[in-house]
């Protein structure tokens, strides 16, 4: 069977005022299992780049897009028959909706959208599901960490990333980092 593909939309990246923390939804994305992730709206090569040297260093898979608006994004994920789950504070509580088993029985690939700062209210309506990580506000990152750890039940924290140039040996105290290849 086909493994199925999860990619995150992060929409709204303003490259003077959310370089940290966009940097910080996609180093979420890549190490909480995520295949890839999708900056729409954007060019910027700063944080493009600042990714890419993580997947160098750390391993991958993990794809890195910038561009394209997130309306044409989500309406070709679903026109390829993929599911879109919008985060947000203002949806169904995850703790109190079947989203997760509707998820397993789908198996569709599916595209975790997460915003900036005010989110357009048409992805409100494209969206598939409207979930919230709690109805309280926070942040994409923890919003998305959270998500995906119960999407994937756990097993994305003991991932074996692969082409790594590093990789850490677990230790009680220190740190110990061997090279690869
Ligand atoms: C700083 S918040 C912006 C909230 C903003 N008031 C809005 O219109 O959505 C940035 C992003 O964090 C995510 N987020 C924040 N709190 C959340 C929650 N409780 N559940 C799910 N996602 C959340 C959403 O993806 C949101 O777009």
């Amino acid at each position: 069977m086909k493994k199925r593909k999860v990619y995150v939309l992060r929409i709204g990246h303003r490259p003077s005022r959310d370089k940290r923390i966009s940097t910080h939804v996609g180093l979420v994305a890549r190490a909480f299992g995520a295949d890839g992730i999708i900056y729409s709206n954007t060019n910027d090569r700063g944080l493009y780049q600042s990714l890419m040297k993580v997947v160098e260093t750390w391993g991958g898979p993990f794809e890195v897009k910038l561009g394209g608006h997130w309306r044409q994004i989500i309406k070709d994920w679903k026109d390829r028959g993929g599911v879109v789950i919008h985060l947000t504070m203002y949806g169904e509580n995850i703790e109190q909706s079947d989203i997760l088993r509707k998820l397993r029985e789908l198996e569709k690939d599916v595209l975790v959208v997460v915003g900036a700062e005010k989110v357009p209210g048409e992805v409100y309506d494209l969206a598939d599901f409207n979930i919230a990580i709690g109805n309280q506000p926070h942040s994409e990152v923890a919003a998305l960490a959270i998500f995906l750890d119960r999407l994937f039940e756990g097993r994305e924290l003991t991932k074996e990333f692969k082409n790594a140039k590093l990789k850490i040996i677990p230790q009680i105290r220190g740190k110990k980092v061997v090279k690869i290849g």
